[in-house]
């Protein structure tokens, strides 16, 4: 379901791949019997096929639940807390969803504790007024300080507007079984809650409540993005690299980088896509930025981007390669038409699809970023649709696996993301960073 139809050919010969074969074979190994550096974390490898069925009626449930109760879901939550929900909603649904007359949209979802942005915080409450409002606040340690400031706020919204009974009754929070703040809150105040497992990490966790009841109380087909992603979870088990794009991609990138490509971006000619450029970074970023070694995860939307990064990318430092994401049959076609006084000078395009210019420009540049020595890898996905994006959840979150053992390091954990946190804690006073000594 998914096609690599760029190899970066010129960039990457067909023995080099082949060398790589035996270290695709062991991390494969690694990674299925659970016993390379990190397994304690290998929880979404399986998860699609092994989903529990009555979670899955419950997430249901409670996303009709939201659907009734409010039309705002505001949803609180960093990094691997908000990406995927975030890069679902702005695939699948309508490209102006929120200007739909309400017969035809599904509930408005917000987001906020992703940054600490007062402005943004207060204009979010001043619009909350209007509405309707539920809240799903997902941290999986219950304890970062970007949700849990933005919830301390919300919450009280919630209890002065509602009364403390029906602000629980419109709070839902995903978090850890046992551990953390949220969840002893969450056990206190009586919210409906739901477990991020133990062995999923944050970036990993987008097939879990995580990402699946904001979802499904914005109406996408969870069930169907699950398929999507289990389909993948058994088309991708292959350790053959030349049957499985997923280690294809994985050894490509690793054999680019070897050659001085150290800047990956993520390209798609869909604007649907951005946030799945956004959710990718955070997956690749945190899985392989260690240890002095790993590609920096950039993002761009093409064609937009061709017009300001399009020279540095042509031109600039040759540190790029470049992923494309292309859409084989985008959700909108329109058909361009002649006119009889070709004023414009367009006619040299009647009856092609917009699509079809679309994916020229695709060509185009794939050619002339590849004269300029910046290798493409492309991958082509099917359509805008749950099944499409939940495997290519899937193939991404293989993919990083295999990547990040190919280059020697732990795919599973994020002992940088630290540092600013506790400098921040020691500057702000938190109790216990009395001795942090922060570096100038
Ligand atoms: O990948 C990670 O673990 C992080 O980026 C987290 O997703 C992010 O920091 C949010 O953490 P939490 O869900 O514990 O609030």
């Amino acid at each position: 379901m998914i096609k690599l139809f760029e190899w970066a050919e010129s960039f990457v010969a067909p023995a080099e791949l082949e060398l790589q074969r035996p270290f695709i074979e062991t991390a494969h190994q690694l990674l299925e019997q659970g016993t390379g550096a990190g397994h304690e974390f290998l929880g979404w490898l399986h998860l699609p096929s092994e989903f529990d069925l009555v979670e899955l009626e419950r997430i249901k449930r409670a996303g009709q639940k939201i659907a009734k109760q409010a039309d705002v879901l505001v949803v609180i939550g960093i990094g691997g807390s908000y990406l995927g929900a975030r890069a679902a909603l702005h695939l699948l649904q309508h490209s102006f969803h929120d200007f739909l007359p309400s017969s035809k949209r599904s509930l408005q979802v917000v987001f906020a504790g992703h940054q600490m942005s007062a402005t943004y915080l207060a204009e979010l409450l001043e619009i909350l007024d209007e509405h309707e409002v539920a809240v799903n606040v997902i941290s999986k340690s219950g304890t970062t300080t970007e949700p849990a400031l933005a919830f301390r706020v919300i919450k009280q919204y919630m209890e002065q507007r509602y009364g403390t009974a029906e602000a629980a009754n419109r709070i839902y929070a995903t978090t850890d079984a046992t551990r953390g703040a949220l969840r002893q809150l969450a056990t206190e105040v009586l919210y409906e809650t739901f477990v991020i497992p133990d062995d999923v990490g944050g970036r990993f966790s987008v097939l879990t409540p995580v990402g699946l009841l904001p979802l499904a109380a914005a109406g996408i087909d969870i069930e169907a993005l699950l398929a999507g992603a289990k389909r993948a979870e058994q088309e991708l088990a292959d350790p053959d690299v030349h049957k499985n794009p997923a280690y294809a991609y994985a050894a490509l990138r690793q054999i680019l980088r070897n050659k001085g490509k150290t800047v990956e971006l993520f390209v798609s000619y869909e604007p649907g896509l951005h946030y799945v450029g956004e959710w990718w970074k955070q997956l690749f970023g945190e899985s392989e930025g260690k240890d002095g070694k790993g590609l920096y995860p950039a993002s761009a939307d093409f064609s937009t981007d061709l017009h300001s990064l399009g020279q540095f990318v042509q031109d600039g430092a040759r540190v790029l390669l470049e992923t494309v994401v292309k859409i084989k049959h985008p959700r909108k076609t329109i058909q361009i038409e002649s006119l009889p006084h070709d004023v414009d000078g367009l006619n040299y395009l009647a009856n092609r699809s917009f699509a079809s210019v679309n994916d020229t420009a695709l060509e185009a540049t794939i050619l002339a970023h590849g004269t300029g020595g910046v290798p493409t890898i492309g991958l082509e996905v099917e359509d805008m649709t749950e099944l499409s994006l939940g495997y290519l959840f899937y193939f991404f979150e293989k993919a990083v696996a295999m990547s990040a053992y190919l280059q020697g390091v732990n795919p599973f954990d994020q002992p940088g993301v630290e540092m600013y946190k506790s400098n921040m804690f020691a500057m702000l006073g938190k109790p216990g960073y009395e001795k942090t000594r922060v570096e100038r």
